[in-house]
């Protein structure tokens, strides 16, 4: 078993249902660690450097306007297996898809509105977490 850092992002809708407390208890159930967390409202080049990877898709700029729509809580996540790990509590990208008891099945609305981001593999992990904490806010627990 690998001990793997992932990136975690509670987007603006699920901020906005009020379910940032309960979607922390998944991942401490899991034993995922919160080891760097913050809420930031994203600028909008923020968002478009963020999901630049992204930039030829066609729902590009619905998903750089929803994620600039409000708040969101960001963090890095620490445990054993944590990118798959943390992929499996979120569930599909789409709701309609998502297995019953995951993050998107309970609280995601769309596939425009999702509720939660996880990096999808260790590499993009490092860059992404890299993008949102200064090592020196990264703490080891
Ligand atoms: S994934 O989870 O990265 O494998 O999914 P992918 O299909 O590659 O989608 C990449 C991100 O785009 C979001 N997405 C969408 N947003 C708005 N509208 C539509 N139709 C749509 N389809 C996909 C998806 O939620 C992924 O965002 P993140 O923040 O990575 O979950």
């Amino acid at each position: 078993m690998a001990l793997e850092r992932t990136l975690s992002i509670i987007k603006p809708d699920a901020v906005a249902k009020n379910v940032i407390g309960e979607i922390y208890t998944r991942f401490e159930k899991a034993g995922l660690k919160v080891v760097a967390s913050k809420m930031k409202h994203l600028s909008k080049q923020e968002a478009e450097g963020f999901y630049a990877v992204h930039r030829e898709r066609p729902f590009f700029a619905a998903l750089v306007e929803f994620m600039i729509s409000g708040p969101v809580v960001i963090q890095t996540l620490q445990g054993e297996n944590a990118v798959l790990k943390h992929r499996d509590l979120m569930g599909a990208t789409n709701p309609k898809d998502a297995a019953p008891g995951t993050i998107r099945a309970d609280f995601a609305d769309s596939i425009d509105a999702n509720a939660v981001h996880g990096s999808d593999s260790l590499e993009n992990a490092a860059i992404e977490i890299a993008y949102f904490f200064p090592a020196t806010d990264v703490y080891a627990r």
